[in-house]
């Protein structure tokens, strides 16, 4: 008979946001009629700009004629929009970064998911807590982990607790792990990190050999001149890091798709022995199970550099965080601690009256009518907090904002 892999089997039941979704569209179906806000999952909702849908629309066009259609593309990304990465995201914060080092994909949900694949299963992988749940499922996926405990952790994981008592900045592990996955600004505490704490995670990585997964899918969000938007910005990073990047939340991409990956090639990782580079690991991996981003996601990405895009993404970025400008200040008018929200776009605070999260994510449903993320869906150490995303239209973000500070708890 075949075998199923029972790695799944230590997963908890559903993936957190489409939990979320069973339970209000349970509480949608009992109250007709009920005008419900959704600030979960961080999905944005303004269109796509005039300068990406231009661009887009002539690709069409293109792909539409003889001379410029075009089947497979490069798994890697074509070169007109990597030679645009290099330029924008990286030379002018001075860090080179080469052509074959950038891997352009549909997500960094899927890469930061994938990339465990190029890593022995012997590896200590090492997660801040709360954490983006796709770093731990899918090691738990891969058989990276033993059973989770009563207390939700995974044996074999190293957590490293980030809260408001350590000010969201979590301390390097006591013991060497090889994998950290890091995420800056936060998902979903909504804290950016600054140099000097960048700085000690590639000193560690450096040290121990480890590798850092750094997600930088939220870096339009640092308002901060002194947050680094990359860690290649903090010098040796380069040698130890992995950064992933999205167009999901710079540029509304998410239902669009594309991000990349870089993978400098002076990140090794030992094998029989042996230092390999995993670049080419990565690069394997891509070319076996990817056929690339479509040709006219990816023109519409590139526009994303040209003076209107930036221009024209940069106008949202700044609507969304004005947003979540609106929520801090209503909600700690209302009496609740807040954390993070001004350099990313998520509002983290603290339950009420020592409620469990899920506890005020169903008083929150059927009270306000206002749906959030529970904290300790991110982890144990989130239990206690909620997340609160800046995604959606003013109207909204501000009835949600009145309704919240209306409700009892
Ligand atoms: C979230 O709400 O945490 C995000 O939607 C995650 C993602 O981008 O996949």
């Amino acid at each position: 008979m075949a075998k199923a892999n029972a790695n799944y089997l230590k997963l908890k039941a559903g993936y957190l946001f489409p939990e979320i979704g069973r339970r209000v569209a349970a509480f949608a179906a009992a109250n007709e009629g009920a005008k419900i806000i959704r600030l979960g999952i961080g999905d944005v909702t303004r269109p796509l700009v005039p300068a990406v849908v231009d661009a887009m629309r002539a690709a069409v066009d293109e792909m539409g004629t003889d001379g410029g259609f075009r089947g497979y593309g490069p798994e890697q990304g074509y070169d007109f929009l990597i030679d645009l990465v290099r330029e924008h995201d990286y030379a002018s914060r001075g860090v080179e970064i080469a052509r074959d080092e950038v891997f352009v994909s549909d997500g960094s949900k899927c890469d930061s998911g994938n990339i465990q694949e190029i890593f022995g299963l012997d590896n200590v992988v090492a997660l801040t807590d709360p954490v983006y749940p796709v770093y731990l499922d899918t090691n738990v996926m891969a058989g990276r982990t033993g059973a989770a405990g009563p207390d939700g952790r995974y044996a074999g994981i190293v957590y490293m607790p980030a809260t408001a008592e350590n000010g969201f900045v979590p301390d390097l592990p006591k013991q060497k792990v090889d994998l950290i996955y890091l995420c800056s600004p936060n998902n979903p505490t909504g804290a950016a990190a600054g140099r000097d704490e960048l700085a000690r995670w590639v000193e560690y990585a450096r040290a121990h050999g480890s590798i850092i997964l750094f997600d930088a899918a939220y870096e339009a969000y640092v308002s901060d001149p002194a947050i680094p938007r990359s860690i290649y910005e903090i010098p040796g990073a380069k040698e130890v890091a992995i950064e992933f990047r999205s167009f999901s939340k710079t540029a509304g991409f998410t239902g669009t798709r594309c991000a990349f990956t870089v993978v400098p090639k002076g990140v090794t990782a030992e094998a029989g022995g042996e230092r390999v580079a995993v670049n080419g690991l990565w690069n394997r991996r891509q070319t076996t199970k990817f056929n690339g981003v479509s040709y006219p996601v990816q023109r519409g990405a590139a526009a994303v550099y040209s003076p209107e895009g930036r221009r024209q993404t940069g106008d949202i970025v700044r609507f969304y965080m004005e947003n979540a400008a609106i929520i801090r200040r209503g909600l700690a008018d209302a009496g609740f601690t807040v954390f993070g929200g001004t350099n990313a776009p998520y509002i983290w605070l603290r339950t009420p009256k020592g409620l469990t999260s899920w506890d005020f994510f169903d008083r929150l449903l059927s009270q306000a009518n206002v749906v959030g993320t529970p904290g300790s869906g991110f982890g144990p150490s989130g239990e206690g907090y909620f997340r609160l995303s800046a995604f959606n239209s003013r109207e909204n973000v501000e009835e949600a904002v009145a309704r919240i500070g209306r409700a009892t708890w």
